[in-house]
This record gives structure tokens, sequence and C-alpha cells, in this order.
């Protein structure tokens, strides 16, 4: 998760012209924009699929539309050919078919819960990892759970003032994890979290 100094993933006022919120953009520049080069960034972007099997998101980040689904012609925000190359989950209350996209990703609408979805995604891994892409009210509630063995957060220093903050909503915070890596690009620090030892 790209998280700005002020704690937040998204901006304000998500839209089909702010799909990060207004301003979000910006938390995404570290790998959008030219620091994306810089050998720090450049080893997390390779890094971030390996050995992932099956993604999963809240349906916040799939797209613009909320509530029942108006028409069936919205496939998410990636194109034909989405960069996840497997499996996706995407969390939602409203029942929609699977779409099979090409290059290998397909998208699975999930209402069955938080536990459900993540049973089903590492039976779709098939031995690899599953990756919660977000957005926050989805990471939130695997936080929640206790279900999240790793975070890797890109720590980007600018200050959003208002829209989704990741670390909300956590009953006494995201306890119980430690800071195992940090590498520093000029753009953005990487912070990688996996559960302390007990
Ligand atoms: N900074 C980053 O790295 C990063 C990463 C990912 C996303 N984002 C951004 O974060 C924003 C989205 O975050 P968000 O917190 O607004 O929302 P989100 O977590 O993406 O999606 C929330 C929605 O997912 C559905 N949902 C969540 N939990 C569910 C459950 N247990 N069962 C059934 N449905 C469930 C609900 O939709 P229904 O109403 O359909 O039920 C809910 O309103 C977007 O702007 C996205 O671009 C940022």
């Amino acid at each position: 998760m790209s998280i700005s100094a002020d704690g937040y993933v998204a901006g304000p006022n998500q839209s089909e012209d702010d799909p990060l919120g207004v301003g979000g953009r910006a938390l995404h520049e570290w790998h959008l924009g030219p620091t994306k080069d810089h050998p720090a960034n450049r080893q997390v972007i390779s890094d971030m699929m390996d050995g992932i099997g099956a993604t999963i998101m809240g349906r916040n980040m799939f797209g613009p539309v909320r509530g029942p689904w108006p028409d069936q012609s919205w496939t998410g925000w990636w194109g034909d050919d989405p960069p996840y190359h497997h499996p996706v989950f995407v969390l939602t209350h409203h029942p929609r078919a699977s779409i099979a996209m090409r290059g290998g990703t397909t998208f699975h609408f999930a209402g069955d819960g938080i536990e459900a979805a993540l049973e089903r995604a590492f039976d779709a891994a098939a031995g690899g990892d599953v990756r919660l892409a977000g957005g926050a009210a989805t990471i939130q509630q695997y936080l929640r759970a206790g279900l999240i063995d790793e975070m890797h957060l890109a720590i980007v220093p600018i200050l959003l003032g208002g829209g989704e903050r990741l670390f909300d909503h956590l009953d006494g915070g995201p306890t119980g994890y430690e800071c195992v890596e940090l590498v520093s690009s000029l753009s953005v620090t990487h912070a990688r979290f996996a559960r302390s030892a007990r």
C-alpha cells in the first residue's frame, strides 16, 4: 500500500476522474513517474508479484460504481489485459458473474465474507501467496481478523489532509508487527512489516 505521511491511502471524493480520490495519484508517482527507475523502487516493483498466486481487493478499488451493478460493461481500471495474470477476488455485497480477461486475470466477485474469500484465494493460488491489494476498508477487516502476515508500506512524503486512512477503525491499532526491511529512494520509503516473534 502506498501511504501518505499523514496516513491516507486514497484522497477524498473517489470518482471516475479521480479513482484514487483527489490528490491520490501522487501516492503512486514513485512507480508511475520518473523515479520508478531508482534501484530501490525498481526492486520493489519487480518483487511485488513474486510468488503471488491470487489477489483480493475491495470493490472500490475495482471501479467507481457503487451499489448494484447498473450494467456489466465495467471490467476494472486496468483495460483488457490487467496486470494481475491470476485470479482476483473482488469483495462486494452485490453479486456478479466472474469475468475472464486477457492475460490470465479472472475477476471473481466474493460476497460471502473475508475468511471465505481468503480460502477461495488460497485454493486458486495453488501453493502461491495471496496478496491483499487494498483499499483501506479491505485491509482493515483483514487486520482486525488477524489474517495479515506481512505488510509492505510505500511511505510517500506528501500530506493529503483527507480521504481513506489505512490504520483506522482498528480498535487499538495494528499491533503485533515489526519493521523487518527499510529502504529509501528519493521519492518514497519502503517499509516491510512482518508479524513480531511471539
Ligand atoms: N494507496 C494504495 O496503495 C492503494 C491500494 C489499493 C487501493 N487504493 C485506493 O483505495 C480506494 C478504495 O479504498 P476503500 O477503503 O474506499 O474501499 P475498498 O476496500 O477498495 O472497497 C470497499 C468496498 O468493498 C466491498 N466490501 C468490503 N468488504 C466487504 C466484505 N467483507 N464483504 C462484501 N463486500 C465487501 C464493499 O462494497 P459493496 O458496496 O459493493 O458491498 C465496500 O464498500 C480507492 O481510491 C483505491 O484506488 C489505494
